[in-house]
């Protein structure tokens, strides 16, 4: 079978990266990919901007199976678009991917289904925003209702820091159309944990639970990115408040999407706080997580393009999903000098090659005129090391981290170090 892969982050390498192990995938194509995709299989030369020329590609080049990375061809309707044309895709339909394009509508979802996260109010005027937020006090958190790339979200324990979002958010709009309703939402306390699910619309199946670092400075400091390395499984996520999980959140989630007449099918994530009151919904995102997916799909034991192919037809089978046990993943991100800001591209990397004990999926790659790798983003490579342990782990990727170097180059230095305070090895 051909397999299409629309995006280009280290998410999509790791997607392409484990199709290419399935037996029943014969050739990878990724719209647009990275220099990393490009040594799997092959980055088309396709607008990857215009859904229809995808399709037209797909149809052309007898692909069977779609699988959509990125939220934003997700909220444009690109699923229901392949479907009307008889193409099988997998991702959540245009409606059901609204459980991440608008976080006031996924509120409304949670409160009808009795799902538990974070008390919160909507709202579509500035001044009545604010006076809410004077009521209430901080620490409080901001929220843009659309897709903002991440950068959507403020949490303020200042007044004035709140009220700026404010500001910024439904008058300046800094995030354009995504920001003019806002969510005012109450502060949640605990570990964060993000869970990723297959689904196939009627049932649900959770992968391994992941632990992202999302702001860019070490002890979690500075401004939030994209995700800067995640490890998994995290033992903060016991059987206890799994099973919770499953039963208070992911099971009604799936339930209430397929009650609402737009049953979920692809991969939920579902961001999660542990509060000291249980597990509450910090929000939904309607793909794999990037880069949460680097560390899962190594963890996987089964066949991924099958899974893919059960839950596209409605046939998704929990047994069929296995994962290798005892070993931990810890993935950590190199990104260009200057993220989540301005950064230079174009840097050559160096290293590459020398990595043997770990998995490096590219980000933002790509190749130059003279055919050698360089930067091509924010986020540039992820460095993926699988281990008995968390310690062993955590060494292993930063061990082959030192092998790679580009002009500017960065990273946090303390990816999993909570696991293993939490874990002692
Ligand atoms: P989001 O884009 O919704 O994932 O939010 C970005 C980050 O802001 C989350 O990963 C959390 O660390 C933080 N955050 C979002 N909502 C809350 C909340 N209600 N309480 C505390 N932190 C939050
Ligand atoms: N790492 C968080 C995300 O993919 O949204």
């Amino acid at each position: 079978m051909k397999v299409l892969i629309i995006g280009n982050g280290g998410r999509e390498h790791a997607i392409a990266w484990k199709l290419n192990q399935s037996p029943l995938v014969s050739k990878i194509y990724c719209c647009p990919g990275n220099a990393g995709t490009a040594q799997i299989g092959e980055n088309i030369r396709v607008d990857c901007n215009v859904i229809e020329d995808i399709a037209d590609f797909v149809e052309q080049n007898k692909v069977e199976l779609t699988i959509v990375g990125a939220e934003a061809y997700l909220a444009q309707g690109a699923v229901d678009y392949f479907q009307m044309r008889g193409l099988n895709v997998y991702g959540p339909t245009q409606a059901a991917a609204g459980l991440e394009s608008s976080k006031s509508w996924a509120k409304e979802f949670m409160f009808k289904y009795h799902i538990p996260t974070a008390h919160s109010q909507t709202f579509s005027h500035p001044e009545a925003a604010k006076d809410y937020i004077r009521q209430t006090g901080v620490p409080i958190v901001i929220k843009a209702d659309g897709l903002a790339a991440g950068k959507g979200v403020v949490v303020a324990f200042e007044l004035e820091t709140a009220l700026k979002a404010i500001d910024d958010c439904m008058v300046a709009q800094i995030y354009g159309e995504a920001g003019t309703t806002v969510i005012v939402e109450e502060y949640l306390e605990g570990e964060e944990v993000s869970l990723l699910a297959f689904s196939d619309g009627y049932l649900a199946v959770p992968m391994l639970p992941v632990q992202d670092h999302k702001r860019i400075g070490d002890g979690d400091t500075g401004p939030n990115t994209g995700g800067m390395g995640t490890y998994a499984p995290t033992t903060a996520f016991t059987a206890a408040i799994k099973e919770k999980v499953v039963n208070e959140i992911l099971i009604p989630t799936i339930q209430g999407m397929k009650n609402e007449g737009t049953p979920f099918v692809g991969t939920l994530f579902i961001g999660l706080m542990l509060t000291s009151d249980g597990p509450k919904v910090v929000e939904y995102n309607v793909r794999f997580g990037d880069p949460e997916t680097q560390v899962v799909l190594p963890l996987l034991e089964s066949d991924l393009a099958q899974i893919f192919i059960d839950c596209v037809s409605g046939k998704l089978n929990p047994d069929s999903i296995k994962w290798k046990m005892g070993k931990t993943a810890v993935c950590v991100v190199a990104a260009s000098g200057g993220y989540p800001g301005k950064y230079q591209t174009g840097e050559p990397i160096d290293g590459l090659e020398e990595i043997r004990n770990s998995l490096v999926f590219h980000a933002g790659t790509k190749f130059n005129f003279n055919g050698d790798i360089v930067t091509a983003g924010g986020r540039v490579l992820n460095v993926v090391h699988l281990g008995n342990n968390i310690g062993a782990a955590i060494d292993g990727a930063y061990r082959d981290l030192a092998l790679l170097s580009f002009e500017g180059m960065y990273y946090r230095k303390d990816i999993g170090r909570r696991e293993l305070l939490r874990s002692g090895v």
